[in-house]
């Protein structure tokens, strides 16, 4: 059975909003962004959650969106670079949904995030926003089939989504089914 939901992880400006975007309307799906959904229900955008109530009630609220989004049909979900890191939603990732890693390197991913708007867990020193980005990848990598996106466009991301749903690698069907 094809899946319901798809969830798009990955770092910092992997491109999971332009990418999942892209692909909502190439499925005819509906497109949600978490970390957008989160703004709505907390009347607050993400930056101002962390900084006046702390990283730890914005992981909750990240949480509570994906047990949510774990319910709706036909979503391509792009998620926040840290819900993969959050133990509590590996189930999300693992059943609700046919998780796709976008990955990217740190250059391009600081290369794409330059410009756009404040990232709090990106406000520290370089060596920190390495070691963070080192953490990550055994988590996004262990829940995610990969697609690389370093050098090339949006779209082309999505259309090769699109044909992995199509024909997944290796005999195991996409999650997310139910
Ligand atoms: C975060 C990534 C952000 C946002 C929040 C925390 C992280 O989302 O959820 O600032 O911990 O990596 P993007 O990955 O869409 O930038």
């Amino acid at each position: 059975m094809p899946p319901q939901r798809i969830a798009l992880i990955g770092f910092m400006g992997a491109g999971k909003t332009t990418v999942g975007a892209i692909l909502a309307a190439r499925l005819g799906w509906d497109f949600v962004d978490t970390d957008a959904l989160i703004e709505v229900r907390a009347g607050a955008p993400v930056a101002a959650i962390f900084r006046e109530r702390g990283e730890q009630a914005f992981r909750d609220l990240e949480a509570d969106v994906l047990a949510e989004l774990a319910q709706r049909q036909r979503a391509v979900i792009a998620t926040g670079g840290g819900a993969p890191s959050q133990e509590r939603n590996a189930g999300f990732f693992n059943t609700a949904a046919a998780t796709f890693h976008l990955r990217v390197s740190l250059e391009a991913a600081l290369q794409r995030v330059r410009g756009s708007g404040p990232r709090p867990m990106l406000s520290r020193d370089e060596a920190g926003v390495s070691a963070l980005f080192e953490s990550r990848q055994s988590v996004y990598q262990r829940l995610g089939i990969a697609v690389d996106t370093d050098g090339r466009e949006p779209a082309s991301v999505a259309e090769e989504i699109v044909r992995l749903l199509r024909n997944p690698r290796g005999s195991q069907a996409p999650a997310g089914s139910g």
